[in-house]
């Protein structure tokens, strides 16, 4: 089976990374993680966009070379992706020499192939955006995108032929309804098309602007730094350079991108590899934005959320819970840091880590840590709940082949819910006090401790720290896969085993303070 190649988006390193980025790649890693968990072989490729405008800028502003500037907001990413436990394959970097060799080869190969023709271009201009617009597209006489003033400007560049293409992409979002996620995304998409495509200019003067990739048969001009970024998808995997390589993940199985950058994505990008004769990746989901007070959170509107803080305060997996939890995949989500404390505490302290202490207090009490011995009948009436776990497995499996790891995390509370239902239904500290009700005991304890062991195991992609302790405290070996639908449908708990209460796994936000 082919490994599952998914990607994140690269990140501008003109600032540190923010709430928005983190979540771009929690989410992948939570899609990684669970198809590792699945048995799967993954390559999950994150990295850094370093070329153009903005980040000449950036560095400029702080009295810094280009190279001297990326090279030390790299780390920034790098050790945010560490504490988050992203656990990423490969980290690509738009400055690295296989980039920039491979962006070189995949030019000179559309060149040959007459898929780019050099011309004259006037236009109205908007430096931040790096952006040109036709006189009809600008507003009010400004950029339609960020209201700022836009320059004439008249230049010599390169163009790629991304109109001729317009019709092939058409047919080619309809015919693959799972090409662009969520559909209403494909809809967008579809729309836009519906206007002509201009073919894209994808040089840049060097006089104006010199850091980025060299032009292969310009030594006046460098590559436009989204022509430059969205090929890292494949030079990464040596597309030009390292053909085992490249045939063995090629194409990718998704793109997670957010909402702001689909176009490139689902219409750019496509047509790239279809002028290259490269095979197109099979999803390219878009999810929506984390916003403040109803604004995007960015580092240019001030509002920019510190994920190193939050999880400072609340821990990583708390947070990862939060992002994951709170909104579907591709709509947008208001974040506020008091319903994160909220959701920490409803769900997490009160909710399962509630229950653990419940269960292991009371296993302590009753039957010294140990998981209880069952009678055979009993054993074989909790052998039967196996289809319980079966359907349970179902659920959360066919939530996250739709992508969407709230319904699978809402699926897993339910049985967290039901946990706690049993335990005040049944009441283990009434039953402990009457010595004919002690085979009651042993079946209820069990069936709590099996399902939190499931509970655990479903969380491993979600909330990794988490759930791989609550299955070490039960005497489990994490990881645990779940390769064929038996795995999880088995008894996993061995009675007898000694169980480990531990510390809270949630500490009460007042505890903490
Ligand atoms: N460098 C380009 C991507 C090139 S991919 C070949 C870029 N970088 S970015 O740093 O501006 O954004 C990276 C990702 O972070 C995008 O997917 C973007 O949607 C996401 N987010 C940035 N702010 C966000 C929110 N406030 N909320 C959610 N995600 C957002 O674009």
């Amino acid at each position: 089976m082919k490994p599952f190649y998914l990607t994140t988006p690269l990140y501008y390193v003109n600032a540190k990374p923010h709430i928005g980025h983190a979540y771009t790649n929690i989410l992948c890693d939570t899609f990684a993680r669970w198809r590792r968990f699945r048995g799967q072989k993954v390559h999950f490729l994150t990295g850094t966009d370093e070329h153009g405008t903005k980040i000449e800028k950036a560095a400029r502003a702080e009295g810094k070379e280009p190279r001297q500037y990326v090279d030390g907001m790299v780390p920034q990413f790098e050790s945010l992706w560490e504490l988050l436990g992203i656990r990423y394959d490969d980290f690509i970097r738009t400055t690295e020499e296989r980039h920039k060799q491979e962006v070189a080869n995949v030019l000179r190969d559309l060149e040959a192939r007459g898929e780019i023709y050099k011309a004259g271009y006037k236009g109205s201009y908007c430096t931040p955006c790096e952006s040109f617009w036709t006189p009809l597209q600008l507003a009010e006489g400004k950029c339609p995108d960020c209201g700022r003033e836009v320059q004439e400007l008249a230049e010599e560049n390169y163009f790629f032929r991304l109109s001729k293409y317009r019709d092939w992409l058409v047919s080619f979002i309809k015919d693959h309804p799972g090409f662009i996620r969520p559909e209403i995304r494909a809809n967008e998409i579809l729309g836009f098309l519906r206007e002509p495509l201009e073919d894209l200019c994808i040089t840049r003067p060097r006089a104006r602007l010199a850091w980025g990739i060299d032009y292969p048969s310009s030594r006046e001009h460098v590559v436009y730094v989204w022509f430059d970024a969205l090929i890292n998808y494949v030079s990464a995997v040596g597309c030009t350079t390292e053909e085992k390589k490249f045939k063995t993940y090629w194409p990718a199985d998704i793109h997670v991108v957010g909402k702001d950058i689909l176009r490139q994505h689902a219409v750019y990008w496509p047509i790239m590899l279809k002028a290259l004769g490269l095979e197109m990746p099979r999803t390219i989901l878009a999810h929506g934005w984390w916003t403040m007070a109803g604004a995007k959170v960015s580092k240019s509107r001030g509002n920019a959320v510190d994920p190193v803080e939050l999880c400072k305060k609340y821990g990583v997996d708390a947070f990862r819970y939060f992002l994951l939890n709170e909104v579907t995949v591709g709509q947008d989500g208001a974040f506020s840091e008091d319903l994160l404390a909220e959701r920490y505490t409803t769900d997490l302290a009160n909710g399962l880590g509630n229950l653990w202490f419940r269960f292991a207090s009371m296993l302590e009490k009753y039957f010294q840590k140990r998981i209880p011995q069952l009678a055979p009948e009993d054993l074989k009436e909790i052998k039967e709940a196996e289809s319980t776990f079966y359907d349970l497995w179902q659920m959360v499996k066919q939530k996250m082949d739709q992508w969407d790891p709230r319904g699978a995390l809402n699926i897993i509370w339910d049985v967290v819910t039901w946990c706690d239902g049993v335990i005040e239904d049944n009441k283990p500290w009434v039953l402990a006090k009457d010595p004919t009700k002690e085979k009651d005991l042993r079946k209820i304890m069990f069936i709590l401790g099996e399902n939190l062991a499931h509970v655990a195991c479903l969380l491993q992609p979600f909330l990794p720290k988490t759930a791989e302790q609550i299955l070490s405290r039960l005497g489990l070996k994490p990881p645990i896969r779940v390769e064929n639908d038996g795995d999880f449908s088995k008894l996993f708990l061995l009675p007898d085993t000694l169980v480990e209460r531990g510390g809270a796994l949630f500490p009460r936000l007042d505890e903490e303070k």
